[in-house]
């Protein structure tokens, strides 16, 4: 299926006129060679989260705010654990004791943590495009990482991913990725589709049940499977995704353990991929309904090592918007 042409650069908002990035909002419409410099910087922090001091000076004097109205445990902490590492100021805003629980705005919010020369503002919310609405209010020196919003996008999350299969299996242009579960509410699966396509895969499949697949999901460029077995065959990376029950509306499903039956990633369906296919899953996790415990904590599973590349992809983000 072909690609819809990218937007030209200078539509792109978060780009600058020079094309580099200034915001991350979305991998839709981000060039190739943006997503490479991402990997590649990420490989030099890589290095840097080994070290027995785990610290570089780029983002010294900078403050980031971790604006966070949707529960995380990873992409949170992360993040923290990323700006703490490149030597920044890292304020977490808890949202719940905030001045939003008295009924200030969105942007008021960011208003004022901007008057508090905030530098950047890593972003989650409920809302799809809150971090685009933030993105076009704040002083052209701040910088907003989009941390996932609704079910739009989350890009950094993608770039994680991307990160962890370049490190397994090296060239993109040779590999069969399977997206497994509920697409339709999930905004990494939007995010790695356009990561996969960008960076060249060839084969990108979806798995899932037509209740949990969005109309035209074809238009991304990936093929449709509706059968495990099927789909499964030959591929080499394997990308779980939970079921998002809290933004599902009315029954999709007859029930989990149905899902399960037909969908959940057991040894047996997982022996219908390569031999070497590696698994991998975002998180949080459902064991027994997306995934058995076997799998996940399987020799093939990767899940943790997503988690602790994605420490080096922030840096590498981060850095990049700072302009180092
Ligand atoms: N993958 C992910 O976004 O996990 P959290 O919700 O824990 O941040």
């Amino acid at each position: 299926m072909k690609r819809e042409p990218e937007a030209p650069m200078s539509n792109n908002p978060q780009l600058d006129a020079e094309g580099q990035l200034r915001h991350l909002l979305t991998i839709e419409g981000l060039p190739a060679p943006i997503l490479t410099q991402i990997l590649d910087t990420a490989d030099s922090f890589v290095s840097v989260t080994e070290r027995e001091v785990k610290k570089v000076p780029l983002l010294r004097g900078k403050t980031v705010f971790n604006l966070f109205f949707e529960p995380s445990t990873r992409t949170r902490t992360t993040f923290e654990i990323a700006a703490k590492r490149l030597s920044a100021d890292v304020i977490n805003l808890n949202v719940s004791t905030s001045s939003q629980t008295k009924g200030e705005t969105l942007l008021d919010t960011v208003a004022n943590l901007s008057a508090m020369h905030a530098d950047m503002f890593v972003v989650r919310h409920a809302q799809s495009g809150a971090p685009h609405l933030i993105a076009r209010h704040v002083a052209p020196e701040i910088h907003v990482i989009n941390a996932g919003d609704g079910r739009h996008a989350h890009p950094t999350q993608a770039l994680l991913d991307m990160y962890t299969i370049r490190h397994y299996k090296k060239d993109f242009r040779a590999l069969r990725v399977a997206i497994v579960g509920d697409v339709l509410h999930s905004r990494v699966a939007r995010s790695q589709i356009h990561a996969l396509t960008t960076l060249g895969v060839p084969e990108v499949r979806v798995i899932a049940p037509g209740t949990l697949l969005p109309s035209q999901v074809e238009h991304l460029g990936v093929h449709v499977y509706h059968d495990m077995a099927q789909g499964l065959k030959d591929v080499d990376v394997l990308l779980m995704l939970r079921l998002q029950n809290e933004r599902m509306q009315g029954a999709l499903l007859p029930s989990p353990q149905e899902y399960f039956k037909n969908y959940g990633l057991t040894p047996e369906k997982l022996a219908l991929a390569r031999p070497d296919a590696i698994v991998m899953h975002p998180g949080p996790m459902n064991r027994g309904v997306e995934i058995d415990s076997a799998v996940a904590d399987g020799h093939q599973s990767v899940i943790l090592p997503q988690v602790t590349f994605g420490i080096a992809v922030r840096m590498a983000v981060m850095s990049i918007l700072a302009g180092n």
